[in-house]
């Protein structure tokens, strides 16, 4: 089927006390890999690319890629701009065919994130598609910027902010850093509580790699519905690449060893959709 908005998915699975699973892609490798993940564990799904890869890749090649591999799959794939850094990629990205946009206005100033969030969630919606905004801040490397570190998301701010900016879903700051952790990351899970008791958007948690799938678990448990994961699938594709390279070091032909990176994301994947709960839920 074509490209779907991940609205409905995202509501489904807020319903059902589950996660959509939202991976983000580099190349046409492991869009594959999650695809064809998701479509054997019949599960709704999420591809996204950060605005640095839509800088690497162009928009309108990501939306090819995806949009080719969705009319294949018998299952609803929507695909997001994460961490869109500004209204006008937000605008070349629907353009392209991305189904969903996220803005991160988390280092600005609480006013000017709304002004920011407002402007995207009201262009997203005169075509009909969902915004995701972000309050507090996921630590590591949000996309290119370096963030300070990870500022929790207040639970009162966060009712201001969507209620101003009319945001469908939000990314909150409960202790997660994008990247590779150093040690097991301290999660605040009341947080997550305390703002799902606040309002009712989907809540959506970012820097999910390297986090113990119980307490994956756990946050879903207490209100986040769609789960983004970078690093591990970054990290299994290269590990996969090197490892072709290295049983096969006269290799020249790209197959041979992105093949091995293709596999290594399927499986990560098929974890990942088991983590969520989502499998079946397509
Ligand atoms: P990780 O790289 O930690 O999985 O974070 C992914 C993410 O939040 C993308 O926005």
């Amino acid at each position: 089927m074509p490209l779907v908005s991940p609205r409905e998915m995202i509501l489904r699975a807020q319903a059902g006390g589950y996660a959509a699973p939202a991976f983000n892609a580099e190349n046409m490798e492991m869009a594959q890999a999650v695809m064809q993940a998701a479509e054997e564990m019949r599960a709704p799904v999420i591809l996204q690319t950060t605005s640095s890869t839509l800088r690497y890749g162009g928009a309108g090649l990501y939306a090819a890629i995806a949009g080719a591999l969705a009319s294949d799959a018998a299952i609803p794939a929507a695909l997001h701009l994460d961490h869109g850094e500004s209204f006008a990629l937000a605008v070349r990205a629907v353009r392209a065919g991305y189904t969903s946009v996220m803005i991160d206005g988390s280092r600005l100033a609480f006013a000017d994130n709304v002004a920011l969030t407002r402007g995207v969630a009201e262009m997203a919606a005169a075509v009909g598609l969902p915004a995701e905004g972000e309050l507090g801040k996921v630590g590591g490397k949000e996309d290119d910027a370096e963030s300070s570190g990870p500022a929790l998301t207040d639970p009162d701010e966060a009712a201001e902010f969507a209620r101003e900016t009319g945001v469908f879903s939000l990314a909150i700051g409960i202790g997660t850093s994008h990247g590779v952790y150093k040690g097991k990351p301290a999660l605040d899970m009341e947080r997550i509580s305390a703002v799902a008791r606040k309002i009712s958007n989907p809540l959506v948690l970012h820097g999910t790699s390297g986090v113990p799938d119980a307490d994956v678990r756990e946050c879903i448990r207490r209100g986040i519905c769609k789960v983004n994961y970078a690093t591990e699938l970054r990290i299994a594709f290269t590990d996969g690449v090197r490892a072709a390279l290295a049983e096969h070091p006269d290799a020249f032909d790209p197959k041979v060893y992105l093949k091995e990176g293709r596999r290594r994301v399927y499986e990560a994947a098929k974890a990942v959709i088991a983590v969520c709960g989502a499998e079946g839920k397509a």
